[in-house]
């Protein structure tokens, strides 16, 4: 199947002059924001599920989309179990409706709940990770993995701060530890994450992903577009 996915339109040729800056700054700041009470009410309940199984590895998948590589992680890692967060009620919806992973148990969304049961070990949860990523920072989950794929770039140059490496959640994200796997059809997107990464004392590995079976819609959509993905690794 040929894709029709516009390769990244950006008038920013390198790694934003200002991430260096941008990077210290977020170290030396510490979010006051309230918490959304919708994604508070999220956590509550997820935590209550994890709370039904003894000590288990969790594995974050923030912004997950329609939550299709949360179920293929959860095949991957039997022993864990995976949270899918995402912002969007119409995407995680969607959950276990797409033709490419038809056959397994379908998403069914409890009444007054955030959350969509998935298989035996996971979940789909509608919530904001700006939040979300504070509260398993404070509640220190057992984390043994995240995985940031394919993230909203931001490709105009103005719009950097916007980028997740130059936001204030970066300290969130080396706080909740595991280890972080980011994936991005823009190779200068996961060269300025493991530029940021290095600047608070990291070792991040990029490389270009392997095109094989995709794990998400939008891996998909690039790949069948005849695009490369990147992707940059790094224990927290
Ligand atoms: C480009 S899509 C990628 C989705 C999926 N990972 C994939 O590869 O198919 C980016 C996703 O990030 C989600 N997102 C953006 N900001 C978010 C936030 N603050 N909290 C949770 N999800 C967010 C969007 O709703 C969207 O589903």
């Amino acid at each position: 199947m040929q894709g029709n996915s516009r390769s990244i339109s950006t008038n920013q040729q390198d790694i934003h002059d200002k991430l260096p800056e941008i990077v210290l700054r977020h170290q030396r700041s510490v979010n006051q924001k309230p918490i959304q009470p919708h994604t508070e009410a999220a956590f509550q309940q997820i935590s209550a599920w994890l709370a039904t199984f003894e000590q288990r590895p969790v594995i974050l998948d923030s912004c997950c989309g329609i939550g299709e590589s949360t179920w293929r992680l959860a095949e991957q890692y039997p022993d864990a179990l995976v949270i899918g967060i995402d912002k969007s009620a119409v995407r995680i919806n969607k959950h276990g409706k797409q033709d490419e992973y038809q056959g397994t148990e379908k998403g069914q969304h409890a009444d007054d709940s955030e959350v969509i049961s998935g298989g035996s070990n996971y979940r789909v949860i509608r919530a904001d990770v700006i939040d979300f990523w504070r509260l398993v920072r404070a509640a220190n989950w057992p984390v043994t993995k995240h995985f940031l794929l394919y993230p909203n770039p931001y490709p105009k140059s103005a719009q950097v701060q916007k980028r997740w490496h130059a936001s204030a959640s970066l300290q969130d994200v080396l706080a909740i530890g595991g280890e972080l796997t980011v994936r991005s059809n823009w190779q200068i997107y996961i060269e300025e994450f493991a530029t940021a990464l290095t600047l608070c004392a990291k070792s991040p590995r990029v490389s270009q992903v392997e095109q094989g079976v995709a794990i998400t819609p939008f891996e998909r959509k690039y790949w069948n577009s005849g695009q490369q993905s990147w992707q940059v690794n790094c224990s927290l």
